[in-house]
């Protein structure tokens, strides 16, 4: 019963699997929160499979919806006694123009991803409270600090995920809960399997380190930014982006040549 507790959000494939699978590893009993029960069921095999060692809950929501946040946050309070560490890292990402965005997707994008994160951050850190101790991490993304064409929502709602991260950090500080954002570039998810090389060779070129990040290793961040190793670490951005946002201009590896 002394195993930390460790959730993450959208984890039942792609970096969310990743990270829940490498907390498994690390010792923690888990929850792995889908949006559909069919995918919090199936996760909750997996990780009981993988990890029999651990407490496994599968727990499902619609992070835009914040009522069935807090559903779901009391079950977990029921079941565990102690919430660690949360990971928001569900999103939704789709394709917008500045031109072309209508109210209505700007509001589901800026609920579900800012909403919901904060709601999740905030009945997680209720739970962390009585013990004087928790850490809440938000996956983020290089995005929040340039533009990429037709990801004007998503940009705008990783910009304002960084923002809350600092703002939940300085209010649960006293509490002994910290709460940090990932600033990731690419991760290498199930999408990449249906790029061709020639795709994948020309993205890798915008970035001075040549690759893409693995979930396991944004998992290195985050279990680093889960655990004591980062006791005094909170309210900052780590990123993870093999270089990408340090290039003001296209990268040139031959830049000695010019
Ligand atoms: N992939 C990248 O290159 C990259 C780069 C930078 C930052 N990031 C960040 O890293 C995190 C993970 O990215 P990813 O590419 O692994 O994500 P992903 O493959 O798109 O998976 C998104 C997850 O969020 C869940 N989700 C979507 N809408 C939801 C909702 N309304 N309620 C609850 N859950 C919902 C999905 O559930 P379903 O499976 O049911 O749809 C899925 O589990 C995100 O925060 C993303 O912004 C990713």
């Amino acid at each position: 019963m002394d195993r930390p507790v460790a959730m993450v959000t959208g984890s039942n494939r792609n970096t969310g699997l990743g990270l829940i699978r490498a907390f498994g590893r690390a010792g923690y009993d888990l929850v792995a929160a889908c949006r559909t029960p069919e995918n919090a069921a199936k996760t909750e095999n997996l990780l009981k499979a993988e990890f029999p060692e651990a407490r496994v809950k599968g727990v499902w929501f619609d992070q835009g919806k914040p009522d069935e946040i807090f559903r779901v946050f009391g079950e977990i309070a029921e079941q565990f006694d102690r919430l660690d560490v949360l990971v928001c890292n569900a999103t939704v990402t789709g394709r917008q123009t500045f031109l072309e965005i209508t109210p209505g997707e700007m509001t589901e994008i800026m609920n579900k991803n800012v909403g919901g994160y904060l709601f999740c951050a905030q009945a997680a850190a209720k739970m962390m409270i009585p013990r004087r101790k928790g850490s809440i991490i938000m996956m983020s993304s290089v995005q929040s600090m340039g533009a990429v064409p037709r990801m004007m929502a998503y940009a705008a709602s990783k910009a304002a995920i960084n923002s809350l991260s600092r703002s939940i950090a300085i209010e649960v500080a006293k509490y002994g809960i910290r709460c940090n954002a990932i600033l990731a570039g690419a991760i290498r998810v199930d999408k990449w399997a249906s790029f061709t090389d020639e795709e994948i060779a020309r993205k890798r070129k915008n970035w001075p380190l040549e690759r893409e990040s693995t979930p396991e290793e944004i998992a290195q961040a985050v279990l680093y930014l889960a655990d004591d190793r980062s006791a005094t670490v909170t309210g900052t951005e780590l990123t993870v982006d093999s270089g990408v946002s340090m290039c003001l201009l296209p990268y040139d590896k031959h830049w000695e040549e010019g």
